[in-house]
């Protein structure tokens, strides 16, 4: 039994969405900016993606633009509203320490360009306080940008706050929705955001594709120079069939949602109060509550996580230690480090992430093997440390 508990890495494609994305490539071939037949109907189908990826998150099709992912969306939220507003004089930019790669390295490329940046604390809970915001923020601020909901913790932020004080000193607020959306309702207005960032692949979709939300009358300089596709904003001639992928998958997200958070947070659940109650020295990383219904990320005392990572992986189960882009290094987590966790703590922590597919059957195998391996990983450690 092979068992994939790494849906916040990626997630495998809904059923529907594979149908959709083959027909796509098979029959919509066409330029969707031709204006012939073939482009017509290439077209037609992307507006059809479109309205579904606004329905999804409460905004008008008008304001969705397609991306090559999160990482894009992320880059052109922050990159082209910054260099619109660097013309008013502002020159700083507030992020979360917590943020993913995709935010954290952009503000770093524009601290090289002279832009000012400042980085929010967060505590143990792994959530961003409105007075560190309040302190932090100046008429100066360009932009603030605070994730929904955390990729390795699953913590929600309190956007809507954050945003209103973002508006209070004139500045934009952008949130990156990559691991909210599809899992948990998310409304760009009650967010009161004005740039909200989300990927297909996150939510049962292709890979290779999301979407950046802008309210409309934002003024943003495009990150691409080239073509007028997607009303000026993102030259390119779109990728149908995965857009078609997205907008079939957020279809699905929109109906499912409710029910498949409620079914992904009670397996959750189990397989968090199993491993606390069944293995000594666990913890929960973060704020239990509010987070993503499907995340769990969860300290193991005096056991390496890479080792328990690729122990599970031979018993054929798929964890993470936190996100995709940071494995394959020994480096603790950005996000861990930044909640202020011991090394302790921060080097032996696995993510679990469920979705879709996850079962009750796979939670229990979980259960079953990691005690083991946990006793037989300390058990190796204490044999290897000098007496
Ligand atoms: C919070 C967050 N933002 C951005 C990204 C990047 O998205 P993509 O893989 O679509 O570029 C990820 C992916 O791990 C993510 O978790």
């Amino acid at each position: 039994m092979r068992v994939y508990f790494d849906y916040n890495a990626t997630t495998p494609l809904a059923p529907g969405v594979v149908d959709a994305v083959i027909a796509a490539t098979r029959d919509l071939f066409g330029n969707p900016s031709s204006v012939h037949y073939y482009g017509q109907q290439a077209k037609a189908a992307l507006d059809e993606a479109r309205s579904a990826v606004a329905a999804l998150i409460g905004a008008e099709p008008s304001e969705v633009v397609f991306t090559a992912g999160g990482t894009e969306s992320d880059n052109f939220a922050i990159r082209g509203a910054a260099e619109t507003l660097e013309q008013t004089g502002r020159r700083h930019l507030i992020a979360s320490a917590i943020e993913h790669e995709a935010v954290l390295n952009t503000l770093k490329a524009l601290a090289r360009r002279g832009w000012r940046t400042t980085l929010l604390p967060v505590d143990q809970t792994g959530i961003v306080s409105p007075d560190r915001v309040r302190e932090l923020i100046t008429d100066d601020t360009a932009i603030v940008s605070v994730m929904h909901a955390n990729n390795e913790i699953g913590t929600i932020q309190p956007i809507a706050e954050l945003a209103a004080m973002a508006h209070a000193h004139g500045a934009l607020m952008h949130t990156d929705a990559v691991q909210s959306t599809g899992k948990i309702p998310v409304d760009v207005r009650a967010l009161g955001v004005d740039l909200l960032s989300l990927s297909a692949h996150k939510f049962n979709g292709p890979k290779g594709t999301g979407a950046l939300w802008i309210k409309r009358g934002t003024r943003m300089q495009p990150l691409l120079t080239g073509g007028k596709h997607e009303r000026n904003r993102r030259a390119g001639t779109e990728n149908v069939p995965a857009i078609i992928g997205m907008g079939a998958a957020a279809r699905l997200a929109a109906a499912k949602m409710i029910e498949e958070g409620r079914r992904v947070e009670a397996l959750r659940n189990r397989l968090e109060d199993a491993i606390l109650r069944t293995i000594p020295g666990t913890a929960v990383n973060g704020a239990r509550q509010p987070r993503v219904p499907n995340t769990t990320n969860i300290s193991f005392d005096r056991v390496e996580a890479e080792s328990l990572l690729i122990a599970l992986d031979l018993e054929g189960i798929a964890v993470s230690t936190g996100s995709a882009c940071s494995s394959g290094t020994l480096e603790p987590s950005h996000v861990l480090r930044a909640m202020g966790l011991p090394p302790h703590r921060t080097q032996n922590s696995l993510r679990f992430s469920l979705g879709m597919y996850s079962t009750q059957e796979e939670v229990d195998r979980v259960i079953d093997v990691l005690p083991r391996l946990v006793e037989k990983l300390r058990g190796l450690t204490r044999k290897a440390a000098p007496v």
